[in-house]
This record gives C-alpha cells, structure tokens and sequence, in this order.
C-alpha cells in the first residue's frame, strides 16, 4: 500500500506532480487561458460584492491559507486576512454579508475550522470551502466547496494536501481576477500555463532529493534552527518549520527576515543552521543583507533560490535552487525540498515519521 516507499509521507511527496495534474485538470478552459470553476456557484454580482475575505484554518491549512493570502490580494485587490481558526472564533471578528469567508482543511472535519464556518454563516456570510474529503462536515457545510483531489493522505504530516491547496488558491484567485477584471487576460493565460508546468518541475526537485538528505543529515546534530524569509517566502518558512518540528522533534522558528535584527538575532551563534528561502526575485536583495546579518555571526546557511539566480550562492555555505517560475507560484515548488528536508531529518533521528508522538491525523476535538 505503500507502493514500494518506506513510509506513505514519502509516497504522499512523490504524489504531489499528480495531485497537482488532477486538481488542475477540468479546471482549466480547452484554450488554456480561463479558469472554469464550475462548483463555485457565485454569481458575478456575488463576486463584485466581495469587500474583504478571510481565510480560516489551522496548522498546515493555515499556512496554506497565508500564502492565498497572497494570491488573492495580487490577483484579485481584494483585503484578505488569515486567522487561526481557534483564535477567529473567539476574536468577534468583523464578519459582514460582504465578506467572503473561505475554509480550509484536508480532513473536513477539524474541530475549530468546523466551528469558524458555522460563526461565519450565523453572520451572514457566504463561506467556500477548501477540502479534500468530498461528503466531509465542512463539505457539507460550506456554500461551495473547491475539492482538492489529491487522494487519501494516510501521513499525518501534511505534504500533497498542502500542495493541493495551494492549487485551489491560485484557481480561486484567477476565477476572481477574470471576473472583477484586475488582470489582463495575457498574464491569466500566463499564470495558466506556469501551473501546468508545476508537476514536471516537482519531478526535478524530488530527483535532487539526495542533496536535501545530506542538509538533513547536518540539521538532525542539532536541537534548534531558523527558517527565514520574505513574503511568501516566509509563509513558506512557517510551514517548513511546522513539518520539521512535527516529525523529527527538532525546535525551529520561522521568522520574517526583517524581523530578525528586533530581538531574534540575539539567539544566533555559532553553528547554528538557518534556512534561508530566497526565491522572491523582487526581495532578492533584502533577503541577502538578512542572510549576511546571520551569517556574520556565524549561523550555518542552507539557501533556497529560484534556478539561474547567481546572487546567494555567494553568501550561503549551501544552496538548492528550485526550477524557475513565476514569484507568485514558488511557494509550489520551494516547499518541496523542506517536505523532503522534515522527512530525511525524523528519519536521521529514528523517529516514526509517519506517527510523530502526541499527534492524531484529525483533530476534531476543540
Ligand atoms: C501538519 C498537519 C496539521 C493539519 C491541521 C488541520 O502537518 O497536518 O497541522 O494541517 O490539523 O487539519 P485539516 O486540514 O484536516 O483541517
């Protein structure tokens, strides 16, 4: 069942070129250059009334839901928080019959992101879902509901799930963008087209996933480390941070770059390991300065930039570059190799990889 990989996180990795072609096809018009959401059932004045969204969910979700933060305000101009669903619910957030509030979860079924949907509902919302279990409560639940299909995920880490949504943001955000006009249609059918292109360039990254076990191999010697990085480089950060801490029980933080010289730097000293995603052509240069401050005292650093870039490799000790795409859609590939980095390092440490202690695939207790 575990189609000949050691353990089904493995296999859910090597599953995301698929879970990517299957949540991206019937979605996407014969001519390649429109989105065609046919579940999502607003209406164009529905779509136009839209003042703000929020984005509710937890844990990977969560930080699936920060980077559609992302995509929504670029390819919509629309306001977009992301909340936490445990802290939305108690928080009286503004809800008003104008706000759009989406929900995502894998499962469906968590607890508090249950409960954030029927607040938002009581409040007059429409609510879309994001989900991966078709016929789940949040399913049922929500207005519409956009399926990601990548396939059962039997991992309790998240992998392809998180890919996946990511998927179903930058569709949402295109669908919004085509109908409010906030794009040229050229750059739309750009968009399109690099979002084709993700599976194959997945398939080169897993093919280098020896030199990220070797990273790995480093970081499991030690019991703290920094992710760091810009925009959606950061939220991308969060996420590697979260999957490294679950499964191989190493502490690390991901922190916003320019955030570090306010208090954080103090914690770096010798040795320490800080992965450092850089594949935001547009921050490039903020991100390096960032990197020397670490590296000046001495922090060990494991770059990530986008293929062709010649900049960081002068200042990190390491670098992986992942295939060039567009900046709005690197969050899709520069998760890969921190997927594959939390993996390699549980299993330097002898951990379960696919079980990690104290955790349950479904949290549907609040
Ligand atoms: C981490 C992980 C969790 C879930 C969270 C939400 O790898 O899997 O953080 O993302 O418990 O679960 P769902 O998406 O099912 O609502």
């Amino acid at each position: 069942e575990k189609a000949g990989f050691d353990h089904f996180m493995l296999k859910e990795i090597h599953e995301q070129p698929k879970a990517y072609r299957d949540t991206l096809s019937s979605r996407i018009d014969a001519s390649g250059t429109r989105v065609v959401l046919d579940e999502v059932k607003m209406s164009q004045d529905d779509i136009r009334s839209i003042q703000q969204v929020h984005i509710v969910a937890c844990g990977t979700a969560y930080h699936a839901g920060l980077v559609g933060k992302g995509i929504i305000e670029k390819l919509a101009r629309i306001p977009v928080e992301t909340d936490v669903a445990s802290e939305y619910r108690y928080r009286s957030p503004i809800i008003t019959p104008n706000t759009l509030v989406m929900v995502v979860s894998q499962s469906g079924e968590t607890a508090d992101t249950l409960a954030a949907l029927r607040e938002a509902k009581r409040c007059g919302a429409r609510v879309v879902a994001i989900t991966n279990v078709v016929g789940s409560s949040v399913a049922r639940e929500a207005d519409d509901v956009i399926t990601t299909w990548a396939g059962p995920e039997i991992a309790v880490a998240s992998t392809k799930a998180y890919t996946s949504q990511l998927v179903a943001f930058y569709l949402f955000g295109l669908y919004l963008a085509q109908t409010l006009g906030t794009q040229e249609a050229g750059y739309i059918a750009d968009v399109i087209a690099e979002l084709k292109r993700l599976p194959e360039k997945v398939e080169r990254i897993l093919e280098q996933a020896d030199t990220i076990k070797n990273w790995a191999e480093q970081v499991a010697t030690h019991n703290n480390l920094f992710f760091i990085g810009r925009g959606l480089d950061y939220a991308v950060a969060l996420e590697g941070s979260l999957k490294l801490k679950e499964i191989s029980y190493i502490h690390s933080e991901a922190y916003a770059a320019g955030e570090l010289k306010h208090g954080t730097l103090a914690l770096i000293e010798e040795g320490i390991p800080v992965i450092a995603l850089a594949t935001q052509e547009e921050l490039l240069e903020k991100t390096v300065s960032n990197i020397k401050e670490v590296k000046a005292r001495g922090a060990h650093v494991f770059g990530l930039n986008a293929e062709g870039e010649t900049e960081l490799v002068k200042t990190v000790d390491e670098v992986f570059a992942i295939p060039h795409t567009l900046q709005l859609l690197s969050p899709a590939l520069s998760v890969v190799p921190l997927q594959l980095l939390a993996y390699y390092a549980s299993l330097a440490r002898g951990n379960d990889v696919d079980k990690p202690r104290n955790l349950a695939k479904s949290v549907t207790v609040e």
